[in-house]
């Protein structure tokens, strides 16, 4: 059944029917279609354009076509069209005249136009939720890691030393982001293009102020145009989970060197890693591979959109019941990554003596070392170039700056003293970086609390 079928002589080629459908892929927004069609006749029976029997008639057909297909006793027909073209058929086999009015004042354009609003509004809450609880399991193991010492990198080489807490609540900074990015995109997508009809508006004496309120929009679209061919909402959105997956692929990639042999800072739960079918020493961290991989779909989902628009001229093109596919991926995938990750995460056990043990290893003390230099008046530059020395002594001796004795540190500077393995202990180090933002153990308890009230 086709709603355009009056100027045709000849039914839809099969094969070319299948192509131009969308009902394999835009049938999960018939919840939205539902609503958003009650909307739309409440609002034509409240302007006098369909009768209030039409409407009770058309409310309850639709409402019994959801719960139909929520219970699973109406399956949806493959050979539709789309959905919008699915339920309205429905409706009208069911209720006969009043099903046929129902798209007065409306056309499919603004329709669809309306259904995905709706429909991504729901998926941005979902994934704003996982993403808190995210946040969340980052500021337990912040809190019960904020004094495990580690290495910092620059260039993946050992830099200064910080904590494992401090390093978590890194990520916790960027998922914060990435909620405030999620919550800004749905308050710009929140206005209500049904009304814009096919492109022009209509001159039935139509209230889309009503039809909008109803359904939780700030407002209507204020141009019919826009209104049908804006898909800026699916491209913000695809923007915004692109850089989701850019901070999980940055952390799986972290996750996944943790949790080799080299490093063995990390112990990932047995539930949440693999075996190799050869190798019976290996635990293999798929979860964080796959996550790894999976952003380079999502990356794709954002391409496909931007290409998809930017040559269409306005008003609706068909080109665009291709959003659909990519944005609908685009939450699946990252929905998907965070449902695994999180409890992965949460199940995760660091290994702070062996971050430890890193740490003391890679002259990660050797800034600490030339500013206790500048404690007793050497300029920095100097400091730097004494304690360079050092490193290259300790390096030919096969020793660390701890473990130097002190008539090697006099032979480079005689200022030095005993103090010096004072000031390069590694906990001295790290508790006393207690600069705004800084690794400090008393910071990152600061910092725990300061996320979990912005994550509230
Ligand atoms: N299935 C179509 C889509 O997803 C619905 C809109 C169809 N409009 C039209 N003028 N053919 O874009």
């Amino acid at each position: 059944m086709q709603l355009w079928k009056g100027r045709f002589q000849k039914e839809l080629d099969p094969k070319t029917n299948d192509f131009n459908s969308s009902i394999s892929f835009d049938s999960r927004m018939y919840k939205e279609d539902i609503d958003g069609s009650i909307a739309h006749a409440t609002m034509l029976s409240a302007q006098g354009i369909i009768s209030a029997d039409d409407l009770s008639k058309i409310v309850k057909g639709l409402k019994e076509i959801k719960s139909e297909i929520e219970s699973g006793t109406l399956l949806i027909d493959p050979n539709a069209e789309d959905i919008h073209t699915f339920v309205e058929g429905e409706l009208t086999a069911r209720i006969g005249a009043a099903g046929k009015r129902l798209h007065t004042a409306r056309s499919r354009n603004d329709q669809v136009a309306l259904d995905i609003r709706l429909y991504l509004k729901n998926q941005c809450n979902e994934l704003y939720a996982q993403l808190t609880e995210l946040i969340d399991v980052l500021c337990k193991k912040a809190k019960q890691y904020a004094s495990a010492v580690m290495p910092g990198y620059t260039h993946l080489q050992r830099a200064q030393p910080i904590t494992f807490g401090h390093h978590l609540l890194a990520y916790a900074e960027m998922l914060l982001r990435d909620k405030e990015r999620l919550l800004d995109a749905t308050e710009r997508m929140n206005y209500c293009p049904l009304g814009s009809c096919a492109l022009a508006g209509t001159t039935y004496n139509t209230d889309r102020e009503m039809v909008a309120k109803d359904l939780g929009f700030t407002a209507p679209m204020q141009n019919s145009l826009d209104g049908v061919s804006d898909r800026d909402f699916c491209i913000e959105l695809a923007a915004a989970l692109s850089i989701i997956m850019v901070h999980l692929s940055r952390f799986s990639e972290e996750i996944v060197l943790w949790s080799s042999f080299e490093f063995k800072f990390i112990e990932l739960d047995d539930a949440f890693s693999t075996g190799s079918s050869i190798m019976p020493q290996k635990k293999n961290p798929d979860i964080t591979e796959l996550i790894r991989g999976k952003s380079g779909r999502v990356f794709g989902d954002l391409q496909t959109l931007l290409v998809m628009m930017k040559g269409l001229p306005l008003a609706y093109n068909k080109d665009m019941q291709e959003d659909k596919e990519a944005i609908f991926d685009a939450f699946d995938t990252v929905k998907m990554c965070l449902t695994a990750f999180i409890p992965m995460l949460d199940t995760m056990v660091a290994l702070p003596e062996n971050m430890r043990r890193a740490a003391a290893g890679g002259f990660i003390n050797a800034t600490d070392c030339a500013d206790y230099l500048v404690g007793k008046g050497i300029p920095f530059r100097d400091a730097y170039k004494a304690t360079g020395e050092l490193v290259a002594i300790c390096i030919e001796k096969g020793l660390t700056l701890e473990t130097l004795p002190m008539d090697e540190y006099k032979k480079v500077l005689d200022v030095f003293d005993e103090g010096v393995y004072e000031a390069i202990d590694l906990d001295k180090c790290v508790n006393d970086r207690t600069s705004l933002g800084g690794p400090a153990p008393k910071n990152v308890l600061q910092q725990v609390l300061r996320v979990q009230n912005l994550n509230k």
